[in-house]
């Protein structure tokens, strides 16, 4: 079968005929549909995150995808099915652990996991995978076009979820929030923010910071979102609540490694950052007297969040249900096909987001 793989010390990914997966017992093959790309998947391919699968020469990339069952092997799904994959496994010479046990991969530590196409295991960038059911998520067919976005959004309903539980000592009504990132997962998130779906109430006043020109697509969606754009080469994130407000909530998607910092300048006292882009190392001077006083005396707080459970997957189900239809239309700014993926690649980079075919129900 057809897969798109990154081979150890290549820096571009390619196309390659590999050996269709048979699947286990309490496994079924899966026929991918679509498979999103983003931020984590560069990375990837430059080796900046993630890993190959031990003893492989190349890695199947792609973390995000939506599928049709194709042999259910006696399973209690049925062929036809829709599904979304999760992305953590165990590790393969362990099978299980507390974690996975739990229902609570995305906490596991370092070597209890691997994660599909980014970390120690193949991801579904090919014609067909195989994955056991319980780490498979049905969904309905009309979630062909869009249902890889599931995953992406699953993160952001887990690291919501942890920085709620943060502030849930006290009676806390965030009423704004500034998502740093206009990528795919900023913009999903500031749409997300604004739904009323009764897990907590829709944000009354939202901002996205990035760094590009006007006319954009993605400046395009924040406003048409209703959010308000913040370019960050004129206000840094550490001067929001002088030219703007100060903010009750703040989602750090872009991986700059200054944010993290420069976001508790921008919270409100009581407000609460969750971060979730990843950097690469850099070292820099910061005032940690200062910040750490900031933190003390305004009951500031950071939660670091990664991956997502079944749970966040049920509830990002939902979330990209009530997304509107123009918003995923202009979000995915183009399909490719795998032999078009180095193509694929560059324009996620330019654009927003971008997603491989390999077939349709
Ligand atoms: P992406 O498409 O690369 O988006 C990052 C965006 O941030 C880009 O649009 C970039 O702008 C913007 N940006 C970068 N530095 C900036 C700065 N200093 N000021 C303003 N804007 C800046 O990546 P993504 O897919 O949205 O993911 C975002 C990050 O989250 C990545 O690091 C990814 O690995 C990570 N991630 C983490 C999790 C998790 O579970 N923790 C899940 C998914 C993704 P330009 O396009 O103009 O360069
Ligand atoms: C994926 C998560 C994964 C994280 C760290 C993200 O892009 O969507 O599932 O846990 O990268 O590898
Ligand atoms: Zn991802």
């Amino acid at each position: 079968m057809k897969a798109v793989v990154i081979r150890r010390g290549d820096a571009e990914p390619t196309v390659m005929d590999v050996p269709a997966p048979t699947p286990d017992d309490g496994e079924v093959l899966v026929r991918t549909l679509r498979v999103g790309i983003d931020g984590t998947d560069h990375e990837v391919i430059e080796g900046s995150h993630g890993g190959y699968p031990p003893g492989s020469a190349y890695q199947i990339l792609g973390h995000e995808a939506v599928g049709v069952v194709e042999q259910a092997n006696g399973t209690a799904l049925d062929e036809g099915q829709l599904v979304v994959p999760t992305v953590r496994r165990p590790p393969p010479e362990t099978r299980t652990n507390d974690y996975f046990e739990r229902g609570e991969p995305d906490m596991a530590p370092d070597g209890a996991y691997v994660e599909r196409g980014i970390v120690g295991a193949h991801g579904y960038m090919s014609d067909y995978f195989t994955s056991p059911v319980d780490h498979l998520v049905p969904v309905p067919d009309s979630y062909a076009a869009y249902g890889f976005l599931v995953e992406p959004m699953s993160n952001t309903e887990k690291a919501v979820e942890h920085a709620f539980a943060a502030r849930s000592a006290f009676d806390w009504h965030p009423k704004t929030a500034f998502v740093l990132g206009n990528g795919s997962l900023g913009l999903l998130t500031l749409a997300m923010l604004q739904q009323d779906h009764g897990r907590y109430e829709p944000f009354e006043r939202t901002y996205c910071l990035g760094r590009r020109d006007r006319p954009d697509p993605t400046v395009d969606i924040i406003e048409r979102l209703g959010a308000t754009y913040v370019d960050s080469r004129e206000t840094p994130v550490g001067e929001m609540a002088e030219t703007h407000e100060s903010v009750d909530f703040v989602y750090e998607a872009t991986g700059h490694a200054k944010h993290p910092f420069d976001l508790l300048d921008a919270l409100a006292p009581n407000g609460v950052g969750a971060l979730l882009g990843i950097p690469d190392d850099w070292t820099f001077e910061v005032d940690g007297g200062r910040l750490h006083r900031e933190m003390v005396l305004r009951n500031k707080a950071l939660v670091g969040s990664v991956n997502s459970n079944r749970r966040h997957f049920e509830a990002a189900k939902e979330s990209l249900a009530a997304l509107p239809d123009w918003f995923c239309e202009s979000l995915v700014t183009g399909v490719y096909p795998p032999e078009a993926v180095t193509d694929a690649l560059a324009d996620d980079t330019r654009s927003i987001k971008t997603v491989v075919e390999f077939g349709t129900p």
